[in-house]
């Protein structure tokens, strides 16, 4: 049957202390809001509709970009009517609707896809785990275990707070009989609010059962704060670790390592500690990521040495066994096989050709306050050190450029480019100098003896 999602989005996130919705406060590189749809995507949801406030604008520009859909929620009248403001869009949806909540990063796709398989058995699905925290609803169970009701914590009585069992916020339900339930909340309780915990009592009404599909409490864990965003991240940091050396990465000190939830690591990559790997990254294998390098839509290619101290930015693009040594930064740049640049330099819209040497201090001088400009260098070209290439310019294939110079005219095939003033020599300048300074030490601390 087909599966729609509704995520609850439209909280004002105070206590984050942001000018930034808190669904966009990014874990892994990418926002909360993404990592709940991509779990529902990961279920098998192929519609998703993500309630929002009239203000938060760019929630609405994100989810779009996801090729989801969203609607407002003009007043935070309860998470009830929040669901409800999905139906505009979910109306003529025929299918299973699964309801969640847009701060919870964690909830992964396996736990969504037992709560739609608990409902095919018992018509209605809510997910649950156990906590000591006052911050939950408390699930209720009837004898056989199904759901009796959820009572939130400030409307529960002294027995109903003692339960442990709490309310992950997820539930799944047939869509159309969601919405008819939904119409009928009321928000007589002790918030005011129209809460979609009601709803399970709507469905038993009507003779259904609803099952409780349990889970940990480290999935349900959700952001309201910048502790909690930074929880959830080091959670998320475990799991995209586990999950890189079960995919045969080497790291001594994983802990050190900071993926993105795109990071692509192939078997034997290794990486040294302390390594940032920012959204965008590709390494293929056998290269070796040298600790305090900074890496961020880059691509890295088999064999490849980077490091240590290196900084990768979007559109560094390193063939195999290309060397990339400490204080080297590369932008949008095609450095191809083999080239090395192995000590401070900066290669920014450029291509370096296959076997070049790039010497250290090199700097291709792209931006000229204005626009940017390309640097062309050749296949086994070596750049002497010091040297400053003024783009647009091209060093053509197999040519010397000799340290020190500030290239601004091409450079022929096979030619050597010098640019600097030619070396002067003074013989005995140097011996003639120092004794000239040390006579007129000598004489100024006589003369200081002198006058005292
Ligand atoms: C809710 C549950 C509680 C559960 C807990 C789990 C209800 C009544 N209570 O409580 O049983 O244990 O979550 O975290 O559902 N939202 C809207 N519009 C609204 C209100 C809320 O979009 O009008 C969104 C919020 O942005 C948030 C989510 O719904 O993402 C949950 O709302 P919140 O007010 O935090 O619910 P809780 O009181 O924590
Ligand atoms: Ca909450």
């Amino acid at each position: 049957m087909a599966r729609a999602a509704i995520i609850l989005a439209a909280g004002m996130g105070t206590r984050m202390k942001s000018a930034l919705p808190k669904v966009m406060h990014r874990i892994a590189g990418r926002p909360i809001l993404g990592h709940v749809i991509e779990a529902a995507r990961g279920a098998g949801v192929e519609r998703v509709v993500v309630v929002t406030a009239p203000q938060h604008g760019d929630v609405r520009a994100y989810t779009a970009s996801q090729g989801a859909q969203s609607v407002i929620q003009d007043k935070q009248l309860g998470t009830g009517h929040a669901a409800k403001c999905a139906e505009s869009l979910l109306k003529d949806f025929r299918g299973i609707v699964v309801v969640g909540y847009g701060d919870m990063p964690l909830t992964t796709s396996a736990t969504l896809e037992a709560s739609f398989a608990a409902r095919e058995e018992s018509g209605m699905a809510i997910v649950a785990f156990e906590s000591q925290s006052k911050a939950y609803g408390r699930v209720l169970r009837e004898r056989d275990d199904t759901l009796d009701r959820i009572v939130e914590y400030k409307d529960a009585d002294a027995n109903e707070r003692k339960v442990t069992l709490c309310n992950a916020g997820i539930m799944a339900a047939d869509a159309h009989a969601f919405f008819r339930w939904a119409a009928r909340l009321k928000n007589e309780n002790a918030q005011g609010e129209y809460y979609l915990t009601d709803i399970p009592s709507f469905a038993k009404a009507e003779g259904l059962r609803c099952a409780i599909v349990e889970a940990e409490e480290a999935e349900m864990m959700g952001v309201n704060s910048r502790g909690e965003l930074a929880a959830c991240e080091a959670v998320m940091q475990q799991r995209l670790r586990s999950k890189a050396l079960a995919g045969g990465v080497g790291m001594v000190a994983p802990e050190t390592v900071f993926l993105s939830h795109d990071t692509v690591l192939e078997a034997d990559v290794s990486v040294e500690p302390f390594v940032v790997f920012g959204p965008g990254v590709t390494v293929h294998s056998h290269a070796v990521i040298r600790a305090f390098s900074h890496l961020e839509g880059a691509e890295v290619g088999e064999g490849a040495l980077v490091g240590p101290y290196a900084r990768l930015r979007p559109g560094a693009k390193l063939e195999e066994n290309v060397h990339i040594g400490n204080f080297v930064e590369v932008k949008n740049a095609r450095i191809e096989k083999g080239v090395k640049a192995n000590h401070l330099a900066y290669l920014g819209d450029a291509r370096v050709g296959a076997g070049s040497n790039i010497g250290a201090g090199t700097i291709t001088c792209n931006y000229d306050g204005f626009d940017k400009h390309h640097t062309e260098i050749g296949a086994n070209v070596f750049i002497g050190s010091n040297s400053a290439l003024v783009a647009p310019v091209k060093v053509n294939d197999g040519a010397y450029v000799g340290a020190g110079s500030v290239v601004t005219k091409e450079v022929a095939k096979d030619s050597l480019a010098v640019e600097r003033s030619e070396q002067r020599e003074i013989s005995g300048w140097a011996e003639k100098f120092r004794n000239r300074k040390k006579t007129e030490k000598a004489q100024r601390e006589n003369k200081q003896r002198g006058e005292k």
